[in-house]
């Protein structure tokens, strides 16, 4: 097993004298670092495992619903982990979260460039993806690929809950993450 490297900024300890004239590049212009040497950046956090549990994030679902604040009947609750910095995804990578659609409610249709894998963790419907139909039920999975215009129709009688989780992060953290909505 190789060992991995204790990080550190050796840039100063290699450049000496050289370090004015680095400096006077820099300053030179905005916003600009120059790396003669490997830098060592600080090395990220690591992700803690975790387990969020149901009960509370339906209570806060069901409440955020009633509320309105985004779309009448409709709410949304996501998660991250704050070590993943700029990502903001539950791994640096992904993100996952809930959503909530009381009966009869469909969600504004919208696209975004990060595709989406759905488990219905609750109730009966549809999604019109790139306008197809596709009907799902509890425990069903339905994909909806990057940049796929879609939007959820809750058919049933009882609340539907969906749980998706996104390749969010990943695209976040290269700053490329778009959202569209008519
Ligand atoms: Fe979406």
């Amino acid at each position: 097993m190789s060992k991995v490297l204790e990080r550190e900024d050796r840039q100063a300890k290699f450049l000496g004298e050289l370090q004015a004239l680095v400096k006077e590049i820099e300053n030179s212009t905005e916003d600009l670092k120059v790396v003669a040497f490997m830098e060592y950046t600080a090395p990220p956090e690591t992700v803690k495992p975790k387990v969020i549990k149901f009960s509370k994030v339906l209570e806060l679902l069901r409440k955020l619903a009633e509320r309105n604040d985004v779309q009448e009947g409709v709410s949304k609750v996501m998660f991250y982990s704050p070590t993943t910095g700029r990502s903001r995804g539950l791994t640096p990578s992904m993100m996952a979260g809930f959503q909530y659609i009381k009966p009869g409610v469909a969600t504004k249709p919208h696209s975004h460039n990060m595709a989406s894998i759905y488990l219905v963790v609750k109730g009966k419907g549809y999604s019109i993806i790139d306008g197809k139909r596709y009907d799902w039920e509890q425990g069903d999975v339905f994909v909806v690929p990057a940049n796929a215009v879609h939007s959820h129709v809750n058919t049933g009688e009882e609340e539907a809950i969906l749980f998706d989780v996104t390749d969010s992060g990943l695209l976040e953290n290269l700053g490329v993450l778009e959202f569209k909505e008519d």
